[in-house]
């Protein structure tokens, strides 16, 4: 296994960067660059580096973090730099091709765990550490600024690709009520349905609302302001908000390290902690949600992104007892699945094999577990590592996995892209590194 998630990443490193798949995505990715590294740490220390530095080239000057950076021109993706038009964006590199939206921001938790593997005891991690602090500050501070209209500690998503979970049902209601009689039709458009079953993507109703809202972006020339103005899809996004409370965690402990002042960072924390708390727990239904700016509702639909609050340690004793009480009981139908289905099997909208409907996902296992072991929940980390180690053992390095039992009519074969990075790179770093996080 250490030497197939050893090749995987090398046959998909490109010229100092790697992409998440050859087939489906061909070039780098914001929040699968995080996870990568963690892997190259330990396949290849150097290129962890090289990694993370190669992801931030596509940094804007407004501080925001691309979502893709397209170093290389590739037909085989569709939307590509010509429908995102950044670059008469002033904001935007000039010599480097990106989209216009962001991802979740785990570069911080990211860098404080490489301080954990061989990356950290190479000569130039401690000119690396130095260069790229500021980096992700700015990228938080960008957050802070520019997505936080009401300077409430939560910060929106703009696109249900800033999500990571692209497809997921809590974005339905939203998607939904985009009037698109304007907008163009895109399903000739698509490259990823010939690459993939149909029946595990996105729908063409659904791409015709992606791309409606990247349109309207690149009309706006990415003006925030503009954006929070006009756009249907404003949401403070559970999964979002609670990595990039795990990730200023790390911006105070690595500044620290680097005898920074960290008052900012922290200030910006104890909002974010207080209102994951407030805002997006719901109390009758013991699960975190996504809250719609919009609308001024919670998006209750039972996902696995609600759980992200256990990663960020924000979850009060009591409030983590009934969260984890949802684990074994809407998230499995029997003792025999296995974790975590990224929505839960209660929801109407579960559909086992199609992507984030219901299938597992290794970075959100990773997140999960390590959620568990801070809460010392020691047998359910365990178990949960256990599985995803098995997914990809009997499987191979997919991109998401059925979490039904065979007998219950699970899957007998890996769903998505395979010899997908960061399910490899993942493997590493569940089976290299036990040092918590
Ligand atoms: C899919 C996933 C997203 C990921 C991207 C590249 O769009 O939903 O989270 O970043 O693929 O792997």
């Amino acid at each position: 296994m250490h030497a197939l998630a050893s090749s995987t990443l090398e046959n998909n490193w490109r010229d100092g960067y790697t992409i998440p798949s050859a087939r489906l995505y061909p070039f780098q990715w914001n929040w699968d660059s995080g996870f990568i590294a963690l892997g190259l740490a330990w396949s290849h220390p150097p290129r962890a580096l090289e990694e993370v530095r190669s992801m931030f080239r596509g940094q804007w000057g407004n501080g925001l973090l691309p979502h893709i950076n397209f170093h290389q021109p590739n037909p085989n993706y569709f939307p590509g730099p010509d429908v995102w038009r950044t670059a008469a964006v002033p904001a935007a590199p000039q010599d480097l091709a990106t989209s216009g939206i962001t991802q979740p921001p785990v570069f911080a938790f990211v860098l404080e765990r490489l301080l954990t593997t061989p990356a950290a005891e190479l000569p130039a991690w401690a000119d690396f550490l130095a260069e790229l602090y500021p980096k992700i500050l700015a990228f938080h501070r960008y957050l802070y600024t520019c997505r936080d209209p009401h300077g409430e500690g939560l910060v929106y998503i703009q696109h249900n690709w800033e999500s990571g979970t692209d497809n997921s049902p809590a974005w339905d209601a939203v998607l939904d009520a985009i009037d698109v009689t304007h907008a163009r039709e895109v399903a000739h458009l698509r490259r990823d349905i010939r690459n993939v079953d149909a029946a595990h993507r996105p729908t063409n109703e659904n791409y015709r609302r992606y791309i409606a809202l990247v349109d309207l972006f690149a009309r706006l020339g990415y003006d925030d302001a503009a954006i929070a103005r006009e756009s249907p899809f404003l949401v403070q996004d559970v999964l979002f908000n609670s990595l990039l409370a795990r990730s200023n965690q790390s911006l105070i402990t690595l500044g620290r390290r680097l005898g920074l002042d960290t008052a900012e960072v922290e200030a910006w924390q104890a909002k974010t902690v207080a209102a994951i708390n407030h805002k997006l727990w719901d109390e009758e239904a013991g699960h975190y949600f996504s809250y719609d700016l919009r609308a001024g509702r919670l998006l209750r639909v039972r996902t696995s992104s609600g759980f992200a609050p256990l990663f960020a340690g924000v979850c009060l004793p009591a409030q983590a007892d009934r969260l984890l009480g949802g684990l074994t009981t809407h998230f499995m139908r029997s003792d025999a699945w296995s974790l975590c289905a990224s929505t839960a099997a209660t929801v109407p909208a579960f559909d086992p094999v199609k992507y984030w409907r219901g299938p597992a996902w290794i970075n959100m296992n990773w997140l999960l577990h390590h959620g568990l072991a801070r809460y010392g929940r020691t047998e359910l980390a365990a178990r949960i590592k256990a599985n995803s180690l098995h997914f990809m053992a009997a499987h191979g390095y997919f991109e998401y996995f059925d979490p039904r039992p065979p007998a219950e009519g699970g899957a007998a074969h890996g769903l998505g892209a395979d010899a997908f990075s960061w399910s490899a790179a993942l493997y590493l770093d569940f089976t290299l590194n036990p040092a918590p996080l």
